[in-house]
């Protein structure tokens, strides 16, 4: 076990910088739009992404304390964006414990506020200076939007391989997690195979925490996540925990449905829910998710060694023990 950090105290200054350039108002920006800001932004959020830029950069100690705000701020607004799209998506209501903008506006209103988070984060990324970390920012999002419109274009019935599964999982979470560590690496003047090192830290740590979710929303409440739980079942979305449920149980009634691509009602979705919660598979993907992070975690040797780099180790390990 790596030794418990607060790692909150350590970038609480430049977090407040984050937060507040962040919710910068552009010149006569519509209020509309300034009040949807606050309302996401305000609602909580576990910052994590900026946290990992913010102490990836206070390790090296070397680049200049605005580029490295906006990196951060950059990377949380293009996370908070894709959540606007994704809950409007996903016919979301609820998102840390608030409504969803898609709850509460048109869908028009909705892709039309996610935009204008995309195109506040890109100012944002274009603020740190440096044309590496736009252009990585760029192709974060080609990534992104690729893998979840594969995602949606398989559609119901699609039974993922492993590798499909991984390749997901790496292209939603993975690479914005590694773009987060890996520009503030590039940020900082490291060399190249640090930034490398540092990217793939990032992506392991983020296919780790996307597994995670996955897991919460079978063993979660609403309560606890603040989002709907047991959505992806409800959604015919496989993932890590249903993979591995489908080893022992592979006629299950709910997953020869979910194979079908049956659409679930209900009391289909909490009994596979609760079948594979009692089952052995959430055990293995969280297994999963501990031996990719730690497989990741090993990139950690190319920062300079003390708190902050303690700190991702423990924050390494504190993501595939979370329980919200
Ligand atoms: C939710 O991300 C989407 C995933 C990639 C799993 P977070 O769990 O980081 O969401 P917030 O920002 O803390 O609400
Ligand atoms: C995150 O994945 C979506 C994106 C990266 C766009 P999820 O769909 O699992 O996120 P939650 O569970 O709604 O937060
Ligand atoms: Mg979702
Ligand atoms: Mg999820």
């Amino acid at each position: 076990m790596a030794e418990a950090v607060d790692y909150r105290a350590l970038i609480a200054d430049d977090m407040a910088h984050v937060e507040a350039l962040m919710r910068e108002v552009v010149p006569g920006q519509s209020r509309a739009l300034t009040e949807a800001i606050h309302h996401v932004l305000d609602s909580g959020g576990k910052r994590l992404r900026p946290t990992l830029t913010l102490l990836v950069c206070a390790s090296y100690g070397t680049a200049r304390a605005e580029q490295v705000w906006s990196l951060a701020a950059a990377v949380e607004m293009l996370h908070t964006a894709t959540l606007v799209h994704d809950d409007l998506i996903d016919e979301s209501l609820l998102r840390r414990g608030m409504p969803t903008i898609n709850a509460m506006w048109s869908p028009g209103a909705t892709v039309l506020t996610g935009d204008f988070l995309f195109a506040r984060a890109a100012e944002l990324a274009a603020n740190t200076d440096n044309i590496r970390v736009i252009t990585s920012f760029a192709q974060t999002l080609t990534v992104i939007v690729n893998g979840e419109i594969e995602q949606m274009f398989k559609g119901r019935g699609a039974w993922p391989s492993l590798e499909e599964y991984y390749a997901r999982i790496n292209a939603k979470t993975g690479v914005l997690f590694g773009m987060a560590t890996g520009s503030a690496a590039i940020l900082s003047g490291a060399d190249d195979d640090a930034v490398r090192g540092l990217t793939e830290f990032g992506r392991h740590f983020g296919m780790a925490f996307q597994i995670v979710d996955d897991v919460l929303d079978i063993v979660g409440t609403a309560e606890q996540l603040g989002k709907p739980a047991g959505q992806d079942v409800a959604m015919g979305l496989v993932t890590l925990p249903v993979i591995h449920f489908a080893r022992y149980h592979p006629d299950h009634p709910g997953l020869v449905a979910l194979r079908n691509g049956e659409r679930l009602n209900g009391e289909s979705v909490a009994g596979l829910v609760s079948a594979i919660r009692e089952s052995e598979a959430v055990r293995d993907a969280l297994g999963d998710a501990r031996r990719l992070v730690s497989d990741g975690a090993d990139n950690l040797r190319f920062l300079p060694n003390g708190p902050h780099r303690r700190a991702l180790e423990y924050l390494s390990e504190l993501i595939v023990n979370r329980k919200f």
